[in-house]
């Protein structure tokens, strides 16, 4: 009798030439669990997300064992849910397609454990995808017919980096940050100024009731090159904001939120234009959870227009973490033949770029 990896083994092969592939996703590397069913890697058949954002505010951050337990109880339901949306019975999954890193580690085994068992009991192959390539996938559902090669700015939580994307699953690397992802200093800028986790967005609402007009420091050591530094910009707003306490003085949130974000944002447009200049690619990708920037998404599509490069950047919806993802990267992996995962697939905490 055939082994459950040769029977994968051999319908993984089958994949690449097979006219409809609908391959199920699953996503549990932070605080969201995701179940999402993907047709052909950029058809959309439901994308179900449970958010712990609720849970997690009233620490202040996510608790890496909380996120874990919550990932048990919901991913049972998430998953029923998403079969029932896609409007698809189980035979019709072609395969399972998982976040296996980076990530947090108990939080990851859960999504990484119910996919094996669910490849397992219906004899289908298992796609072990990377977080990163499933946030630059985002951009596949959303853009129909976006195609390699271009210049990916990826900015997330986790990661800040920019890339050479030459085919679906590969990229070389530009440029990356030395010390802080950049979502990692918009969450410890909010926390520092009172605003509740996740603090991305709620400095992005702010900052538009605010002035750009605090020069926190007044160069930056990496000018020219295409790596990124956010410690200097998060410490000086520290400061900043620690000084005024002690003083006594009041504290313009929403001026210290336009004043960093502007600074941030100022980092991200250049460093992007100078990738496309420097790669002579005039395509331009955005991934990961700060791509939800407006005012990131305002800057882009001026420098774009006044430089000619296409800029492409997820729907909301799919920009911070969610399966959908993961699902049509895992499509694109199996168009490669690669990721095919026998079932000692574990989480990885991290993945190098
Ligand atoms: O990609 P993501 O959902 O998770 C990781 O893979 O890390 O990114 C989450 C990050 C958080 O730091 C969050 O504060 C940030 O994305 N974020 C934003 C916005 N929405 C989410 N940062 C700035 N402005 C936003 N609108
Ligand atoms: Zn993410």
């Amino acid at each position: 009798m055939e082994s459950y990896f040769e029977i994968a083994k051999k319908k993984f092969g089958e994949l690449k030439n097979k006219k409809d592939v609908i391959i199920l996703g699953i996503e549990s590397s932070c605080d969201e669990t995701s179940v999402s069913v993907v047709k052909n890697g950029t058809i959309l058949l439901s994308n179900v997300i449970a958010s712990q954002i609720d849970i997690h505010k009233r620490f202040g951050g996510v608790v890496p064992e909380v996120a874990s337990r919550n990932h048990i109880m919901a991913i049972e339901n998430v998953f029923n849910q998403a079969i029932k949306e896609a409007n698809i019975s189980l035979e019709d999954i072609d395969a399972i397609a998982v976040t296996y890193g980076a990530g947090l580690i108990g939080a990851l085994l859960v999504g990484v454990n119910f996919a094996k068992a669910v490849a397992y009991s219906l004899n289908i192959p298992l796609i072990a995808v990377s977080h990163i390539q499933g946030h630059i996938a985002a951009n596949y559902i959303t853009h129909k017919n976006l195609t390699p090669p271009f210049v990916c700015l990826l900015v997330s939580g986790g990661h800040t980096a920019l890339l050479e994307v030459t085919d679906y699953i590969s990229h070389t690397m530009l440029g990356t940050t030395i010390d802080d992802a950049v979502g990692e200093a918009f969450d410890k800028v909010a926390r520092i100024l009172g605003l509740e986790y996740p603090g991305g967005p709620n400095v992005d609402k702010l900052a538009k009731l605010g002035k750009n007009n605090i020069k926190f420091i007044n160069h930056n050591i990496l000018n020219g090159t295409l790596n990124f530094s956010f410690s200097g910009i998060k410490t000086a707003v520290i400061n900043y904001v620690h000084n005024l306490e002690q003083k006594k003085e009041s504290i313009n949130i929403p001026n210290v939120c336009a004043s960093f974000q502007n600074f941030v944002v100022n980092e991200l447009t250049e460093k992007s234009l100078l990738a496309c200049k420097k790669t002579k690619i005039n395509k331009l990708v955005v991934a990961g959870g700060v791509s939800a920037n407006s005012y990131l998404k305002e800057r882009l599509t001026k420098m774009c227009e006044e430089n000619n490069i296409s800029l492409f950047m997820p729907e909301l919806k799919l920009c911070t973490d969610n399966a959908a993802m993961i699902a049509s990267a895992g499509y694109f992996y199996a168009l490669k033949q690669k990721g095919l995962s026998d079932l000692d697939l574990t989480g990885q905490a991290t993945i190098n770029l």
